[in-house]
């Protein structure tokens, strides 16, 4: 199977994990898109969905998928997105995409965090996959020198990148990650930053691989 072959199949095996009548949460990229081409078969079994970026809100709509707003929601039941890597406790880099504040709060709100990928996603350790860092436009070099001073790592500019909310992304490059909670705590104490794209305050709690196998299922210890 290509590698998108084993997004689809992930994404569709991720069906399994909708709760009829809810609402759920909906993330941002390839394996995301491949999930909501799937849920569109479905659609009229949730109430609808909560997007965690532009681009997911409008592939929703385009498929007559309710969009809902997050401050109309009390509870997301499931939110469902790939992610970067995920080491085997599943905490995660997200962000590839730039959509990472809205999904560290959609994930937030959600009772359950599902993430699919293809294998290729999992790895020993976090870092190899440059960490995106969301920060406020103004305070782009501070940060970078904040960075390079307390954290570590060769922080990039993203080049022709605005998120959805205005910012500017910093990739770093080149970073140890031995404590992914301590990282992102230290990272998101730096005045100007939005957040960073580690999820492992919230990581998931599931795990769908695309493998050559089938679909591997593994679980936050
Ligand atoms: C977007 C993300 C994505 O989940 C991540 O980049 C994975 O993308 P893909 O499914 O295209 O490999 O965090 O901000």
């Amino acid at each position: 199977m290509t590698q998108d072959e084993l997004k689809s199949e992930v994404s569709k095996a991720a069906l399994k994990y909708v709760t009829p009548g809810t609402i759920i949460g909906v993330g941002t990229g390839s394996t995301a898109n491949f999930f909501i081409d799937h849920l569109a078969g479905m659609k009229d079994s949730i109430k609808g969905a909560v997007a965690s970026s532009i681009d997911t809100a409008n592939r929703l709509k385009r498929h007559g998928i309710p969009v809902i707003n997050l401050n109309d929601v009390d509870e997301i039941s499931v939110y469902i997105d790939g992610a970067d890597e995920s080491d085997h406790k599943l905490n995660l880099i997200k962000g590839g995409g730039g959509a990472l504040t809205r999904e560290k709060i959609v994930a937030a709100v959600s009772r359950q965090f599902v993430c699919i990928a293809d294998e290729s996603k999992l790895v020993d350790s976090l870092g190899k996959f440059p960490l995106p860092v969301e920060v406020i436009p103004m305070s782009a070099n501070y940060v970078k020198r904040q960075i390079i001073d307390s954290i570590g790592g060769n922080p990039i500019l993203r080049e022709e990148l605005t998120t959805d909310n205005g910012n500017l992304i910093l990739d770093i490059h080149e970073l140890e990650i031995d404590d992914p909670q301590n990282l992102e705590n230290c990272l998101n104490n730096i005045v100007g930053v939005v957040t960073n794209g580690l999820f492992a305050n919230r990581g998931a709690d599931i795990l769908l691989l695309g493998s050559q196998n089938g679909v591997i299922i593994k679980h936050a210890k």
